[in-house]
């Protein structure tokens, strides 16, 4: 353990139209060649379109536009000889399925073996092909971390390198703008959790030495997490009801983007945890498994955290024009009200996991250890009981 932080934000552009920036930024780092990857759904609503005007004549590129949601390792190994090489860099133009497939596929562009071979911290040997980022939507930022995950063996795991972390994003929210209200939904309370986890992660000092900047809570991501958290609960409902809001695009957009600016100097928890687990053994999006496991994991840390929910539920407090005195009771209150409200599941059994499958949620737990290690409570043989009366 040390009492040394490291900050490493990437650059980025925010704002309505910051867009119309990514050419000088390519430019700006002599890129000729760029390898785009986006979804089916991006090309086919125009915003692919966009980028491709912006870069006509500036840069050479090539598309792979079918990347799968929530992808497997599998997915992207398949892809390793197939897609060449002699890019400049790679322009990751999505959500975060897309953007956590771009940075997969840089380690293993770059490197030898199989994506696999990487799993875990700080093993990706050296640079990799560098990453830029445009979000289309407000949830994973993606574009602000050291991580990709994906599903490997039946459990969503991840890669964590600061090699990985991308060179620059451009943040521009009019690229949400059209975003279907469930898209919003989920990527939306991904940001919120990153946030509140981000927030409430053990604190720096009783974090061992890592080799990535998941060192735990501390003074830089305490700030970016509680700013990231009061745009977000401000704008995710708007955001959801009425997509051309622009404020509250604008909120979720940089709430979502500093929130992955918080938790990559931080680290997550449990709820980020039991959600991966439930993640490989259901076929839901990732917000969803969150909300799912919300109740379990905030639980399982309550005595560990409830001055920090507290000051979670002041915030909210002053939003929505409150006299209360803060609590962190009523801060679980006020979620779960939240997860009700958008109709969101607030328990794995929702999802057609029952109490048999308590072991192997536990199980699959353990082995996030990336999570783990910056949970508030250190993990014990409690936890189980807590996911059972959770399911
Ligand atoms: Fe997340």
């Amino acid at each position: 353990m040390t009492d040394i932080i490291s900050f490493s934000p990437s650059p980025s552009i925010f704002g309505f139209g910051s867009i119309k920036q990514l050419p000088e930024v390519l430019a700006s780092n002599n890129y000729k060649k760029l390898l785009i990857f986006t979804d089916t759904q991006i090309a086919k609503s125009g915003i692919l379109q966009i980028v491709l005007d912006l870069l006509e004549g500036s840069i050479e590129y090539e598309i792979f536009s079918a990347v799968p949601p929530e992808p497997h390792s599998s997915d992207m190994d398949k892809q390793k000889d197939r897609l060449g090489s002699g890019y400049d860099a790679l322009l990751s133009l999505g959500g975060g399925s897309v953007m956590d497939f771009a940075k997969a596929m840089s380690i293993i562009m770059t490197h030898e073996g199989s994506l696999g071979d990487y799993l875990g911290e700080g093993l990706v040997p050296g640079p990799v092909v560098p990453i830029v980022c445009v979000p289309t939507t407000s949830g994973t930022g993606s574009q602000s971390t050291q991580t990709t995950v994906f599903t490997i063996e039946g459990v969503k795991r991840g890669v964590s390198s600061e090699y990985i972390r991308p060179v620059f994003s451009v943040v521009d929210p009019e690229l949400t703008i059209e975003l279907p209200p469930m898209v919003t939904r989920n990527s939306g309370y991904d940001a919120l959790m990153h946030a509140c986890e981000s927030f409430m992660a053990r604190p720096s000092s009783q974090v061992p030495d890592r080799p990535i900047r998941y060192q735990g809570s501390n003074p830089f991501s305490r700030a970016l997490a509680l700013e990231a958290f009061s745009h977000i609960w401000r704008s995710y409902k708007p955001a959801i009801y009425e997509g051309k809001n622009r404020e509250a695009r604008i909120g979720m957009s940089i709430g979502a983007h500093m929130a992955g600016m918080a938790f990559s100097h931080s680290g997550l928890g449990l709820v980020h945890a039991l959600a991966s687990s439930l993640g490989g053994m259901v076929d839901a999006p990732h917000g969803i498994c969150l909300a799912a496991c919300t109740r379990i994991g905030l639980q399982y840390n309550f005595e560990y955290c409830e001055k920090g929910f507290a000051v979670l539920d002041g915030i909210i407090a002053d939003i929505e024009e409150i006299s209360s005195q803060p609590s962190g009771k009523r801060f679980l209150d006020r979620l779960q009200q939240l997860i009700n409200d958008v109709a969101m599941p607030s328990r794995p059994s929702e999802l057609g996991i029952g109490k048999g499958d308590a072991e192997k949620l536990m199980e699959n737990t353990l082995v996030q250890t990336r999570r783990i290690q910056t949970n508030p409570r250190p993990l014990d043989d409690g936890l189980l009981n807590y996911i059972k009366e959770g399911i």
